[in-house]
């Protein structure tokens, strides 16, 4: 019960967070993005690739290695230190392995783009339009 309520303020305090951001900072966090922003920003770039990749029927052999450090990239508002964010980036890090096992890289690509979507469902909503496509 008690981790229950801390995890659901947790996720009010994202939300309130990100709703923040789009009123004033947002301009600032353009030009200057976080650690983590830009990690964002390759992560999107790689999938769209990797999508077109896979629709082609060809392998993938190219996870970049530094996405594995994506919880520890300093984040805008410090959210890479919440246990919220701690607590969903391994799944996004899972679908990555399957990847790079070679396994099902269709069934993993879908489950990486699954773990976006939980994740940004808790923190800044935005980028959900922008995930969609992948
Ligand atoms: C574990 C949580 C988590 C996962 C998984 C995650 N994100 Fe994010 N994402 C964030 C947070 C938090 C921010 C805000 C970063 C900041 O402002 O420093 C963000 C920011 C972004 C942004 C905005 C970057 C910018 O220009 O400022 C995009 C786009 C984005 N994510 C896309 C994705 C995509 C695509 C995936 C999956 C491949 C993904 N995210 C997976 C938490 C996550």
């Amino acid at each position: 019960m008690k981790l229950k309520s801390t995890i659901i303020i947790l996720i009010v305090a994202g939300i309130v967070a990100c709703s923040k951001q789009n009123q004033s900072s947002e301009a600032a966090d353009m030009y200057h993005p976080s650690e983590l922003s830009q990690m964002m920003r390759d992560m999107v770039s790689w999938s769209k690739e990797t999508k077109r990749l896979l629709s082609k029927g060809e392998i993938i052999d190219d996870v970049p290695q530094s996405f594995y450090d994506l919880a520890n990239q300093k984040a805008t508002r410090d959210e890479h230190k919440e246990a919220a964010f701690q607590g969903m980036a391994p799944e996004y890090l899972e679908a990555l392995k399957g990847i790079d096992r070679k396994d099902s890289q269709q069934y993993y690509y879908d489950a990486s783009i699954q773990a976006c979507k939980t994740c940004h469902s808790v923190y800044c909503g935005g980028p959900l339009s922008v995930i969609d496509q992948l």
